[in-house]
């Protein structure tokens, strides 16, 4: 990954000497009919790049559909090397996760074409729909997120990540506001690549111990209080759910704890960020088919999107108390491992009333068990809300495919605080239901409740095994299953981990 230069422009564009210049054109063809021919537009008001552009616009071979790109070499009464066209899309409205795509779209455009530096203009259009700073922001927040490869491990890796990004802007009444929304897209991009790198990196790269080095390290870089437990914190907290996970495996657990404590903020709510950090899940004694096994080195994505927002939350500083709590294990059949049929005890709330006991019926069902502990654990530590992101179930993606994010809450204002950051983060999750019917699908006969509710509704039984051990705090649970890793690249985004939830985390956080 690299260090991308970034900065602002108000330069007039005809004079700006680079080796390539974006402008991005929408598609104003309002009308729907078979016939109608698209009617791509520039959003720039440059004269020079009009002109510039206007034969290649009206050759038709253009139609500005949504991520189109069509390339100009020496463009006439220009500076730059190269004209780029980059297109929105068929849309009355130019959003800013058109732009967002529009950006990443430029970026991995030029990377594999030896290009190393970019001027993206900055579309003009009607502030009420976009405003210059939130378009500078998902300009650049694209910009990162499609210069990033997962080709960490590939001795012929090509390094090519752009160097240098400029966004140009007409005039310069803004500047402040413009510079300001450029540095806060630049650590958002940087914290959703640094949840990127860590889901990337495979199991024997990244086990429990060494996610919690990493978390350690990100920690004590942007100015935030850490603790990295292991086995033992475990036994003194009775979490017995947690370290039923890790007794299998050769690995010792990592609970990671940390702390954004703003100066002055003495009141207030608590968020706590709790997040599933398998750092590969074989299933356990009940273990996985062979087939794809591999993709369980990401079932740590939850964790390390806790870990992205609050690398991002350090740096943007909002007036507001965050602990995150990541519980990262490896869950391996062996000799030790637990059993179905094994009955844990939960870590206790608080020392005068015992932990809950959980039969555990398939040990593949263990992200719950963790979640469990850890959602306990951040109430202990004062967290007044809760927010989990999980690989937590395959259900979930064979109801929402690789589209939607499944969410549960159970809390209406909390959830609509969280459905008024997807707004902003752009991201797709999808509420799904929870309820009594659901809650008595996971009760046991042996203990107060089982692992697994079985087949059907699978993504709901694990929300509600999780919302037992909430209580009655405002919560959230995202099942991260069906979007942490993308199996195929798109125009402005690589293959490989995505980075989901750590914007929409973010936003949340910051709506307090
Ligand atoms: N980590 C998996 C869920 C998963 C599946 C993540 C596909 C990413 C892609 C989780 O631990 C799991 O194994 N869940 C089981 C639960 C079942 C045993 C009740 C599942 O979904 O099959
Ligand atoms: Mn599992
Ligand atoms: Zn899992």
């Amino acid at each position: 990954m690299g260090n991308m230069r970034t900065q602002l422009s108000f330069a007039p564009l005809s004079g700006i000497e680079i080796e390539l210049l974006a402008v991005l054109a929408a598609d104003t063809q309002t009308s729907n009919a078979s016939d109608a021919k698209p009617q791509p537009v520039l959003l720039t008001s440059d004269a020079t790049v009009l002109t510039a552009a206007k034969a290649a616009l009206a050759s038709g071979e253009f139609k500005a559909g949504a991520n189109e790109t069509l390339l100009l070499h020496a463009p006439a009464g220009l500076a730059a090397k190269r004209l780029l066209l980059v297109g929105l899309g068929k849309q009355p409205k130019v959003t800013v996760h058109a732009v967002r795509s529009a950006a990443g779209t430029a970026v991995r455009f030029i990377k594999p074409r030896g290009i190393r530096e970019i001027v993206f203009v900055l579309p003009e259009s009607d502030p009420k729909i976009l405003p210059r700073a939130a378009g500078v922001r998902a300009a650049v927040e694209g910009a990162f997120v499609g210069d990033f490869d997962s080709d960490t491990y590939r001795s012929d890796r090509k390094d090519q990540s752009v160097e240098s990004f400029t966004l140009a802007a007409s005039a310069a009444a803004d500047k402040a506001a413009l510079e300001a929304a450029l540095a806060e897209a630049i650590i958002i991009g940087e914290s959703q690549n640094f949840t990127r790198s860590l889901v990337n990196e495979p199991g024997n790269k990244l086990t429990p111990t060494i996610l919690g080095q990493r978390a350690a390290e990100m920690a004590s870089q942007v100015g935030l209080g850490w603790e990295v437990h292991s086995t033992e914190k475990l036994r003194e907290l009775k979490m017995g759910a947690f370290w039923s996970v890790s007794q299998g495996s050769a690995e010792s657990p990592a609970l990671i704890v940390l702390r954004y404590e703003p100066k002055g903020v003495t009141n207030g709510p608590v968020l706590g960020l709790v997040g599933k950090g398998i750092t590969f899940d074989s299933g356990g004694i009940s273990i996985k088919p062979s087939d794809k096994m591999e993709e369980m080195k990401t079932d740590m994505a939850g964790g390390a999107a806790m870990l992205g927002a609050m690398r991002a939350i350090a740096l943007l500083k909002p007036r507001v108390r965050v602990i995150a709590v990541i519980c990262a294990a490896e869950n391996m059949p062996s000799g030790t491992a637990q059993k179905p049929g094994d009955v844990q005890t939960a870590m206790p709330f608080s020392v005068d009333k015992p932990g809950k006991t959980i039969e555990i019926i398939n040990t593949d069902a263990e992200g719950r068990l963790v979640l469990a502990d850890g959602l306990t654990y951040a109430r202990q530590l004062g967290a007044t809300h809760l927010i989990d992101a999980a690989t937590l179930t395959g259900a979930c993606v064979v109801a929402l495919g690789h589209i939607n994010a499944g969410a549960f809450s159970n809390d209406d204002e909390t959830w609509a605080k969280f459905d008024a950051a997807l707004s902003t983060s752009g991201e797709k999750f999808w509420r799904l239901p929870l309820g009594e019917e659901y809650a008595e699908m996971i009760k046991s006969d042996i203990g107060d409740i089982k692992n697994t509710g079985g087949r059907w509704g699978g993504a709901i039984t694990a929300a509600e095994f999780l919302k037992v051990f909430v209580e009655d705090t405002p919560w959230i649970h995202l099942d991260i299953a069906g979007l942490a890793w993308a199996e195929d690249s798109k125009p402005y985004i690589a293959k490989g981990p995505s980075g989901v939830a750590v914007r929409s985390i973010l936003e949340w956080v910051r709506s307090y």
